[in-house]
C-alpha cells in the first residue's frame, strides 16, 4: 500500500472540504484532498443559492470573492407573501446585512480554481474510504484510488467534511455520538429554468395548496421551488403543470405581478430533514458542514453553516498544529453546535411557518406568524438577523 503523510486528510471536496483546504494552506498547513465522485460530478450539482453576509466575508478576505463581486447579485432582502398581501422585508435597514444570490456551482469553481492554481492534490473517484486510528496523534484514512491502487494518508488530523452520506460521522463511535433527527412531511420539487426572474428579490410564499419558491441564478436563470408530498416522481410533473402551480401560488395577477415561464432546464425532488450529531469532534477527527449537520433547505442555511464550520475549523487546526495550542481545537464542537443549533432552529422555524400540513390549527399560527413578521419591526428584524446570518463566531 502506497503511504504519505500529510498535515490534515480532508474527506470531501464540496464546499467545505475544498475551503478548509484553502484556507490551512493560507496559514501554512499541508492538506490531502479525497473525494468518492469525479471533479466535474461535483462541480455541476445544482444546490444552493444564497449566500449570507458573513460567508461572503469570508470568501472576499480568503482572496476568493472576485468573481462573486462581479457576478453575484447582492439582495436587499426577500419578500415573505400568502394569497393577496407581499411584504418586503429588507434586511439592510433592519440589520444592515444583505444576502447574494451566487450559486453553490460558483462558489465550487471559485474554490476549485483556487486550490488548481495553488497546486493542491485532490484523489477524485476514490473508492473504500476508511478512518483509522482516530484517538492517536497519527489518524490515517485508507483508499483505493481511480487506478485502483491502495493508499493511506498518514496525518496529523482529519477532517470530516464528506457530506451526509459519508463515513466520517459514522466513524465517531456509537457511545460517544449523540443525534437528532426529523424528517419533514413533505419535500421540494426543485426547477431550473432559462428565463429571466420575474422578481428582483426571493419571493417565499405560503399558498393553501403548499409553499412556492421564486428564486434565481442569474439575470437569465430562474430558480423555483414547490411544495410536493414526499416521494412524488418527478414525471408527475410535466413543465405545464409545474408553471402553472407558481403562478397559482407566487401570485400571477396579484395587484399586477405577472410571472414569466421559459424552458426548464433541470428538475429534481428534494425530501426535507434536519439532522444534528454532537460533538463534532472524536479524537483528531473534526466533522465540518452536511457530515455533522443538515438542515431544510428553506432559509438557504445549508452552504453558509458548512462554511462557517471551516470558518472556525481552519484557525484550530492552524493553532493545534503550528503552535501546539489546543484551546481553539478543543473547543471548535461546542462553539462551532451553538451556531448550527441557531440555524436548525431557524430552517425548522421558516420550514414549518411556510409549509402546509394539513392541520387547521397550524394553519392559523402560520398566518398569524406570518402577519406579525412582516408588521412587527420586532418579528422582522429576527428573521432578518438570522437570514442574513450572525457573525461566524456567534
Ligand atoms: P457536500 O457538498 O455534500 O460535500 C461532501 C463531499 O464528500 C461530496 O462531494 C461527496 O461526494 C464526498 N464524499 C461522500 N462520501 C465520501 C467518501 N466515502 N469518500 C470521499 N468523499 C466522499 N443548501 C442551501 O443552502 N440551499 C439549497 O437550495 C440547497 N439545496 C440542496 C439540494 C440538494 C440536492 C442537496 C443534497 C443539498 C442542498 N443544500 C442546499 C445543502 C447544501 O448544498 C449543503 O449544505 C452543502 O453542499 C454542504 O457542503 P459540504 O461540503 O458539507 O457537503
Ligand atoms: C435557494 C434555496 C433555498 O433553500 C432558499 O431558501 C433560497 C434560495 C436557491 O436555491 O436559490
Amino acid at each position: 500500500m502506497e503511504e504519505v503523510r500529510t498535515q490534515v486528510a480532508i474527506i470531501g471536496a464540496g464546499p467545505a472540504g475544498m475551503l478548509l483546504s484553502h484556507l490551512l494552506a493560507a496559514d501554512g498547513v499541508e492538506t490531502v484532498v479525497v473525494e468518492s465522485r469525479s471533479e466535474e460530478y461535483v462541480a455541476g450539482r445544482i444546490r444552493a443559492g444564497i449566500l449570507e453576509q458573513s460567508t461572503v466575508d469570508l470568501l472576499r478576505a480568503s482572496g476568493l470573492g472576485e468573481r462573486l463581486e462581479l457576478e453575484g447579485d447582492r439582495h436587499r432582502g426577500i419578500y415573505l407573501q400568502w394569497p393577496g398581501q407581499r411584504h418586503h422585508l429588507d434586511f439592510v435597514d433592519l440589520t444592515g446585512r444583505s444576502v447574494w444570490v451566487y450559486g453553490q456551482t460558483e462558489v465550487q469553481k471559485d474554490l476549485v480554481a483556487a486550490r488548481t492554481a495553488a497546486g493542491q492534490q485532490v484523489h477524485y473517484e476514490i473508492e473504500s474510504t476508511a478512518l483509522h486510528d482516530l484517538e492517536t496523534d497519527s489518524p490515517s484514512v485508507t483508499f483505493i484510488d481511480a487506478a485502483g491502487a491502495e493508499r493511506r494518508i498518514v496525518a496529523d488530523a482529519i477532517a470530516g467534511c464528506d457530506g451526509s452520506f459519508g463515513p466520517s460521522r459514522v466513524a465517531v463511535p456509537e457511545d460517544v455520538r449523540s443525534t437528532w433527527e426529523k424528517v419533514y412531511p413533505y419535500s421540494w420539487l426543485g426547477v431550473l429554468a432559462d428565463v429571466a426572474p420575474s422578481t428582483d428579490e426571493l419571493i417565499y410564499a405560503w399558498h393553501p395548496d403548499g409553499f412556492a419558491l421564486h428564486s434565481m441564478r442569474s439575470e437569465s436563470v430562474s430558480r423555483l421551488y414547490l411544495q410536493v408530498p414526499n416521494d412524488t416522481p418527478v414525471s408527475e410533473w410535466p413543465d405545464d403543470r409545474i408553471w402553472e402551480a407558481l403562478a397559482t401560488r407566487l401570485g400571477h395577477g396579484q395587484d399586477g405581478w405577472t410571472m414569466t415561464p421559459g424552458p426548464i432546464t433541470e428538475k429534481s425532488v428534494l425530501p426535507m430533514h434536519s439532522f444534528v450529531q454532537s460533538p463534532m469532534r472524536h479524537g483528531r477527527l473534526f466533522l465540518a458542514g452536511d457530515a455533522a449537520h443538515i438542515v431544510p433547505p428553506t432559509g438557504a442555511k445549508g452552504l453558509n453553516l458548512a462554511v462557517a464550520d471551516v470558518g472556525l475549523l481552519a484557525p484550530a487546526l492552524a493553532e493545534l498544529l503550528l503552535k501546539g495550542d489546543a484551546r481553539l481545537a478543543d473547543a471548535y464542537s461546542d462553539t462551532a453546535l451553538r451556531r448550527v443549533w441557531r440555524c436548525t432552529h431557524f430552517s425548522w422555524w421558516m420550514t414549518t411557518m411556510l409549509h402546509q400540513s394539513g392541520d387547521p390549527f397550524e394553519r392559523e399560527l402560520q398566518l398569524s406568524q406570518l402577519r406579525w413578521v412582516t408588521s412587527s419591526e420586532a418579528g422582522a428584524t429576527g428573521l432578518a438577523e438570522n437570514y442574513a446570518g450572525l457573525p461566524i463566531g456567534f
